[in-house]
């Protein structure tokens, strides 16, 4: 496994690999997650590539930047493990050097749900995705269901900007009680972890109403968000029943859709998606 600092350096590998090449952009502090998207790029390419970069650009000032859980040791083993290839983890100068201006927004997809509580996240995103894109000229790249919106926004931008490569979205990997896996899951004390359980409870109940034949998504939402306030602990940031590609709130669910919310537990900011249909 090489461990590569500079552009430069990744590109000179690049020029070296042949066969297809898989990336996983990561934000480093490595969980089952993100090891089942390394497994799936594994099973798929001649090549992994994996950065590891805590992307400044997408943390609001009032957000966890300076305290986002970092471990790279442990994370250099797991990748080891699932014989990585190439490591790429640049510094903050390497990927916005003095005087860099250029940033990639992509519309519409990102004016609902996350960019509400988050803005300026997609647009941080968008930039150092495409920048990871144009370095490491992946075959493919993945990315996790969990974050549903955030692979919704990187194949609107793969496609609207003709990127060659292709977007394979990998199913949310959960906790034997069911939270999705995610870093800040670290955030939570017990109590907290235990109230987390009612992301999934609220998730699994719109699925349930929706195969029961529930059409109407205000019902729907309302049904949830009743479940979620009766955990003291839960603060709603958003109960969401919109359509799986424009993420517009539906009236009615008669197509495939996607039940999301976020939820405040303590310090922790937790989301979580199921689609229906
Ligand atoms: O999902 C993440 O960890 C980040 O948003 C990503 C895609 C690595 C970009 O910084």
């Amino acid at each position: 496994m090489q461990l590569v600092e500079t552009i430069a350096h990744v590109r000179e590998l690049r020029r070296q690999f042949s066969g297809s090449v898989g990336l996983v952009p990561t934000m480093g502090y490595l969980h089952e997650g993100h090891l089942a998207l390394v497994r799936q790029a594994r099973n798929e390419n001649s090549t992994v590539v994996v950065s590891i970069f805590v992307n400044p650009a997408q943390f609001g000032p009032s957000e966890d930047l300076a305290s986002y859980p970092r471990d790279l040791e442990r994370d250099l083993k797991l990748l080891d493990e699932q014989k990585t290839d190439v490591v790429f983890m640049p510094s903050d100068e390497e990927m916005y050097p003095l005087g860099f201006s250029s940033w990639v927004d992509v519309e519409k997809v990102t004016e609902r749900l996350e960019e509400a509580s988050r803005p300026g996240f997609f647009r941080g995103v968008a930039t150092v995705v495409a920048k990871l894109f144009n370095i490491v000229q992946p075959t493919k790249a993945y990315f996790g269901q969990k974050d549903a919106q955030q692979a919704i926004v990187i194949k609107r931008m793969v496609a609207d900007l003709n990127m060659d490569l292709e977007i394979i979205v990998v199913p949310t990997v959960r906790e034997n009680d069911g939270l999705a896996m995610s870093s800040r899951n670290v955030y939570l004390n017990s109590e907290e972890r235990q109230a987390a359980t009612i992301l999934l409870k609220a998730l699994t109940l719109a699925k349930e109403l929706w195969q029961g034949g529930e059409k109407d998504a205000e019902k729907i939402r309302y049904q949830m968000t009743s479940l979620i306030q009766k955990e003291p602990l839960a603060q709603i940031d958003y109960v969401s029943i919109a359509d799986a590609d424009t993420l517009e709130e539906l009236k009615v669910v008669d197509g495939p859709a996607l039940a999301s919310l976020a939820v405040r537990i303590g310090k922790a900011r937790l989301i979580d998606n199921m689609p229906l249909g």
